[in-house]
């Protein structure tokens, strides 16, 4: 996929591809031209006669949401065949963690660390939505997330930048393949440019303000990561960046994405993000709207159609010129020749596999299986063992529900797919272990305790309780922020009433971001973080509760305390006044009239400190695993040059298990100040009981590069530290010095 600029007219290695798209454009009309930067609903059961007159008259570039496979033919082959230039359709859809078959939601995905898997989940996606005529999906969303209050952070990669581009390059792979042309390959689009994770208080839609160099060490690596693997496409954002909304934001659509990047694809709006600009108050009107985005470089409006309606006169008042409205259209044809769209446009059923096989099945399966994260295990409760269970309670909303585990945005999921852990874990026990099964909560929201007595009982009359807890779909996803991130409804209560029966109580949270859990903690023997699994989310998890295989899932995200402490992440800056681990003196332990200044001036919250409930990276396993003989490969290193980080792993338990190895940098001194802690590599390792391997990883000193006070990307000499361990908070540590000769 190129998705580079592409070579310059006068240059006689323009490739084919440009040939084609510039002999196209030049028969174009100016209608057709700006047909092809408009991309319309579709979503009905029968296609709409003006829709059918919109597209032969060529005023159709794309179409969204439409996946039945004969409708979506007949709309190209209206393109096709009736209108005079027969250019095809891009087919548009929100395929996000899967299609029939529903993967956990992305940040289940992210807790995997596992970008093999995230790419061969990709394709299955791809596969499924592509036997459907579908040809192009608005994912992966690689904003980073850093609020869980936002309900979005459901669908991204997580809080940290450099985990979030390697496996939002994984999702592209997924998608896209080596070459789009293939069938069942379907272009991605990476989302949404840029900076929509830091929506204030976490409020979807809201103002983001980012000074540039945190946009540029944070928010935009993961797009330059994936313009760099070739995506095809990029969507622009809602949100007001530091106000200019980013789809009239020059700066980062021309100044950075073309100019700085040289990406060569082209941008699409997010639904009626274009029409909105009026809203947010920086244009007047849609004409204006329209003006805002198009001189910014949105190729394609979604939706709503300032485009279709201004353009023209846009040009003919001479406030743009054509030369514009050919570079934006250039952007889209050429990604259609690229596709092969103009030699294949039309999609049979037979050329693919059937959705929901088992080999997809099997793969919803893993993913679920690795995304899922063991927070605590008290006195090894966890796993299971069936033979010396008589009987197990199995209570909760989340038990037995297969719509509410699959998550948000599943447009396409079949919850009849769903393998519920209900379901899961009778397969599991067979006739061998009773299962009292209690649902005690009709929703997650629910406030009626009429069925906690039930529910009390059936824990009284079993050996051992799993209480399946968390959140519905609804409560994340695009506008569903929460202000409070606790369990919803009386959970926390169900929870404290099956503790007080003194029998073992686990706990699996389903939950579509982190959760503020400091009111159940106490009353579980252990707990898993499920997230919302996807349509093997029973099996997965039953194979974790009875030891099929250990927990290996890491967080892609910090889970605070309270909510009050949000933003709370790891890659934090130090401060001028850190908090120590022995400088914390809780509210409740202050002395009264304690002198003001007589203690714990350091920033810090009174009634939570400043850790966090669970760091980023950390995550229990049925072994342990010990960290030593860390060293560098040497104590300096030349700009310019390269070092090795090494330690050695062991597995010290009793069982064989993966264990996600993380290496994190410190660079102590910079242009600006740098956070205490940056991931810059991980890897999976499986280890025997017992088992000791050596793990190393490789740096350059361009990957210690950030942008500082000059806005270039540099590395700085100066001192380093690094670590290496199994999450953010590890202790492990070598140092090392970049040195500028
Ligand atoms: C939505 C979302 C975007 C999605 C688009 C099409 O409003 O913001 O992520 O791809 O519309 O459904």
């Amino acid at each position: 996929m190129s998705n580079q600029l592409p070579a310059s007219n006068d240059n006689p290695a323009m490739t084919s591809l440009d040939e084609r798209v510039t002999e196209l454009l030049g028969r174009m009309t100016l209608v057709e031209k700006i047909g092809q930067m408009s991309q319309v609903n579709a979503a009905d059961d029968t296609i709409p006669d003006n829709l059918r007159e919109d597209i032969k008259a060529g005023k159709i570039g794309s179409v969204l949401n439409q996946v039945n496979v004969d409708i979506v033919n007949e709309l190209q082959r209206i393109a096709v065949q009736e209108s005079r230039l027969g250019i095809p359709l891009l087919v548009g859809r929100d395929v996000i963690h899967g299609f029939n078959t529903v993967l956990p939601i992305p940040l289940g995905q992210a807790a995997t660390w596992n970008p093999e898997l995230v790419r061969k989940g990709a394709r299955v996606a791809a596969l499924e939505a592509a036997s459907t005529g579908v040809n192009w999906t608005f994912a992966p969303m690689i904003d980073v997330s850093r609020d869980p209050r936002w309900g979005r952070i459901a669908e991204s990669l997580g809080e940290d930048p450099y985990l979030t581009s390697m496996l939002g390059v994984a999702m592209v792979e997924g998608f896209q393949g080596a070459d789009l042309s293939q069938p069942g390959m379907i272009a991605a689009c990476v989302k949404h440019f840029a900076g929509y994770g830091a929506s204030e208080s976490g409020r979807d839609y809201n103002t983001t303000n980012i000074p540039e160099n945190e946009l540029r060490n944070v928010y935009l690596p993961p797009f330059k990561a994936a313009v760099d693997a070739g995506v095809a496409t990029l969507m622009a954002s809602f949100s007001d960046l530091d106000g200019v909304p980013a789809t009239a934001n020059r700066f980062l659509m021309r100044q950075v994405l073309r100019e700085e990047w040289g990406f060569g694809g082209f941008v699409v709006s997010d639904w009626s993000s274009i029409e909105q600009l009026t809203v947010h108050g920086i244009s007047a009107n849609n004409r204006d709207a329209a003006f805002e985005a198009v001189n910014a470089g949105v190729n394609m409006e979604m939706a709503s159609t300032t485009y279709a309606d201004h353009l023209a006169e846009l040009l003919d008042d001479g406030q743009i010129d054509i030369g514009l409205v050919n570079e934006m259209v250039a952007g889209i044809l050429r990604l259609k020749f690229e596709m092969g769209l103009f030699e294949n446009p039309y999609t049979d059923l037979s050329d693919f596999p059937a959705t929901a096989n088992d080999d997809h099945l099997a793969t919803a399966r893993q993913a679920a299986k690795q995304s899922i994260v063991m927070l605590e295990n008290r006195n090894d409760t966890l796993p299971l063992k069936k033979e010396s269970l008589g009987s197990l309670a199995i209570i909760g909303p989340m038990a037995d529900d297969p719509y509410e585990q699959l998550g948000t945005w599943i447009f396409d999921g079949n919850p009849a797919l769903s393998q519920t852990p209900l379901q899961a874990i009778r397969e599991a026990l067979g006739d061998s272990v009773k299962i009292n099964h209690v649902r005690a909560m009709e929703t997650t929201r629910s406030r009626s305790t009429d069925a906690f007595d039930e529910a009390r009982q059936a824990a009284e009359d079993s050996d051992a309780v799993i209480v399946f807890l968390g959140e519905e779909s609804i409560l994340s996803g695009e506008a569903h922020s929460r202000a409070n991130i606790d369990l919803p409804g009386n959970q926390a209560e169900l929870v404290r009433i099956l503790h007080e029966t003194g029998k073992p109580v686990i706990a699996v949270i389903l939950a579509g971001r982190p959760l503020t859990l400091a009111n159940i903690v106490d009353n579980l023997h252990a707990m898993l973080f499920a997230w919302h699994p996807g349509t093997m989310g029973g099996p997965a998890i039953a194979d974790i509760l009875f030891g099929a295989e250990s927990p290996s899932g890491k967080l892609p995200v910090t889970f605070p305390r309270m909510v009050g402490q949000i933003p709370i992440y790891y890659a934090h800056k130090n401060t001028g006044k850190p908090a120590t681990a022995d400088s914390f003196l809780h509210i409740d332990d202050i002395p009264v009239r304690m002198f003001q200044t007589s203690a714990g001036m350091v920033s810090s919250h009174m009634d939570a400190g400043n850790t966090p409930l669970y760091p980023f990276g950390y995550g229990l396993s049925y072994t342990q695993f010990s960290y030593a003989d860390i060293s560098v490969s040497k104590k300096e290193v030349s700009m310019g040059g390269r070092l090795t980080v090494q330690a050695v792993v062991t597995n010290t338990g009793k069982v064989a298990a993966d264990e996600i190895v993380q290496l994190y940098i410190r660079d102590l001194v910079g242009n600006v100040t740098r956070p205490v802690r940056e991931l810059k590599g991980f890897t999976r390792l499986h280890l025997q009981p017992g088992e000791s391997r050596p793990v190393s990883f490789e740096l350059d000193t361009s990957d210690l590069a950030f942008y500082g006070r000059q806005m270039q990307l540099i590395t700085e000499p100066g001192e380093f530290h690094a670590w290496i361990g199994g999450s953010s908070a590890t202790v492990l540590r070598a140092e090392f010095t970049v040195i500028s000769e």
